[in-house]
């Protein structure tokens, strides 16, 4: 046994400690505030029930790769589904939302190419960028100018792809994904859109922002998670043919991952029958959060503009933000501190995301327990006087 590692290690631990930084694991108890279960589906007894019925027909696991024993029809009709759904030719099932994101960033950017990535990407679009032979170029936050003179200044390099979550999961804004199509367009550039969490939440059909604007077919490709708002687990991606067919034979989380358990497919088939059923969950859904946003600014809570489902409250330092949301979680609400690298360097947050079961008598307890746990942190004396 290493002594000098264990002792380098203990030391890495205590500075995260002396940063604020430390994280312990802790099982959901409260009102949730902090899931991805934005339409209430992981719970959902169609869900449930399907899943485990197929648990019954199937087993437990799926036992090999999709290309060897692990492959199932269940897989192939729900990717087929999916593919109808989004719009696409065809898409591919992830066993989670990372590894599709590392998978279409390590099997398409080659090395002549660029790839261009908003600086606030989630770590698994920074990930799959980082593994991949291309140059990257990171542009400012949702800076549409950048990314153009990003495009003028690399013609002539071999393929540009650009990269941007649809809905930003820790601030809870949008990209400009029109801007970003008439850009993609006129360049010959290739989008590429995590929509994980918009998937479920936007659209007409409830198939994400991409539908929303209507931009189907300057996407190259999207990724949609689906243990968010579909409530289960994995990643879909969605695009061309010719594009799924490649992945199949390169990704490599694709290729050496056993394949998730068959029960998932089921269950998936299951939320997507909701959310095709059952528009009034995204409609209440988007109601409940700008309920919410308007009582917090009402109470002088700062919140950065926006009306989705995910609202950041900015604390700035670590520590402060720990505070606040242990004050919640005393009173009974489950909100979690987001702190650096998840977020950078002072901008400490708590994350409220609201889901279909939240109430107007939570939300005004909710507020009233926010409020309080500001004014004790010190926080309340920058917010508007009236709240004090
Ligand atoms: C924008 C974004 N992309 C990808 C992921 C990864 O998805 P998964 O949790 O399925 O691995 C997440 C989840 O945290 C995310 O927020």
């Amino acid at each position: 046994m290493s002594e000098s590692l264990a002792a380098r290690i203990r030391t890495r631990l205590q500075a995260l400690d002396d940063d604020g930084l430390l994280r312990t694991l802790r099982a959901p108890s409260g009102i949730d505030l902090s899931s991805n279960d934005y339409l209430g589906l992981a719970n959902h007894p169609h869900v449930k029930d399907r899943m485990m019925a197929a648990v019954a027909r199937e087993g437990a696991g799926s036992t090999g790769s999709r290309l060897l024993r692990g492959e199932r029809d269940g897989f192939a009709a729900i990717e087929q589904r999916f593919a109808g759904f989004k719009g696409t030719g065809r898409s591919l099932y992830f066993s989670s939302g990372y590894l599709a994101n590392l998978g279409v960033l390590t099997t398409f950017p080659e090395p002549d190419d660029v790839i261009l990535s908003d600086e606030r990407n989630h770590a698994s679009l920074i990930d799959g960028i980082r593994l991949s032979p291309a140059r990257r170029e990171i542009f400012a936050h949702n800076d549409a100018s950048a990314v153009r003179r990003a495009l003028d200044e690399t013609r002539g390099a071999g393929e540009r792809f650009l990269v941007v979550e649809s809905l930003f999961s820790m601030d809870g804004d949008e990209a400009p994904l029109k801007v970003y199509a008439a850009l993609c367009r006129a360049a010959g550039a290739h989008l590429i859109v995590d929509e994980a969490h918009a998937v479920g939440v936007y659209g007409a059909k409830g198939s994400g922002l991409i539908e929303q604007h209507g931009i189907d077919e300057d996407v190259f490709l999207s990724v949609n998670t689906a243990g968010k708002a579909l409530g289960v687990a994995g990643a879909f991606v969605a695009g061309p043919e010719w594009a799924i067919d490649y992945l199949i034979q390169r990704a490599r989380p694709f290729v050496f991952s056993t394949a998730p358990p068959p029960s998932v497919a089921a269950a998936l088939d299951a939320s997507l029958d909701l959310i095709e059923r059952e528009p009034q969950r995204r409609t209440a859904l988007l109601d409940r959060a700008r309920a919410l946003r308007l009582r917090l600014t009402a109470a002088g809570v700062p919140l950065p503009g926006g009306s989705s489902q995910i609202l950041p409250v900015l604390l700035g330092d670590n520590d402060r933000a720990m505070a606040v949301a242990d004050a919640l979680q005393a009173d009974g609400f489950d909100v979690r501190a987001i702190r650096p690298p998840t977020v950078p360097p002072g901008t400490a947050r708590l994350r409220i995301s609201v889901n279909v079961h939240l109430t107007d008598e939570l939300m005004e307890r909710f507020v009233t327990a926010l409020v309080a746990a500001l004014v004790a942190t010190g926080f309340a004396a920058t917010m508007a006087t009236k709240t004090v």
